[in-house]
């Protein structure tokens, strides 16, 4: 599993690098609001590397793993830099994610 996903990353990065930056953006469905995440803010913006994200934390929407808000609060999901450290915290600035 994990080598599969590295192994489609690294031809990606291979054939997108001129375009989209990795997995482009991608919007994450929920009732508090849908989220856009976007790979160019992290990767090309905040320097993110693909590993840290794939695929620890995350494979692609199609499996993607519901998390709760309370989950990454404690440090799971985007709550793992989304902590008042790395970035700013899950536990408030609500609409930077959710959009309405
Ligand atoms: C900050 C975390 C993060 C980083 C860094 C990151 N990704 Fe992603 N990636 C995600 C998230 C979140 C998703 C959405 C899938 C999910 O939630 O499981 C995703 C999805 C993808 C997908 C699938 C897209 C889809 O629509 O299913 C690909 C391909 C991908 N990323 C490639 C990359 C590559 C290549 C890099 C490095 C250039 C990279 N990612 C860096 C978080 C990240
Ligand atoms: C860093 C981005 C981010 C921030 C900031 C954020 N959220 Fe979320 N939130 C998400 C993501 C991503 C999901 C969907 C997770 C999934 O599908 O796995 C989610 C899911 C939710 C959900 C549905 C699931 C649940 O936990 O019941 C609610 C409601 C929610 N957020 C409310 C909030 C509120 C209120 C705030 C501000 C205190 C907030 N969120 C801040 C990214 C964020
Ligand atoms: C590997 C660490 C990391 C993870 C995981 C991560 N982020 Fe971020 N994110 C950052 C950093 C660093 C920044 C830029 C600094 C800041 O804005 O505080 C950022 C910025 C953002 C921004 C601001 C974009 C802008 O235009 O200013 C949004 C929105 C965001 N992230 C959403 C998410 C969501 C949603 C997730 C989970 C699906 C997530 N992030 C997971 C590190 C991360």
């Amino acid at each position: 599993m994990r080598i599969t996903i590295l192994a489609s990353i690294v031809v990606l990065v291979a054939s997108q690098a001129f375009s989209t930056v990795g997995g482009g953006d991608v919007t994450l469905k929920s009732k508090g609001g849908d989220i856009s995440f976007s790979h160019e803010v992290h990767v090309s913006g905040a320097g993110q590397k693909c590993t840290y994200c794939h695929d620890k934390l995350y494979t692609n929407s199609k499996k993607h793993k519901k998390v709760i808000m309370k989950e990454m609060q404690k440090g799971k999901s985007c709550g793992s830099c989304h902590n008042g450290k790395t970035a700013f915290s899950v536990k408030g600035d609500c609409a930077k994610c959710h959009k309405k």
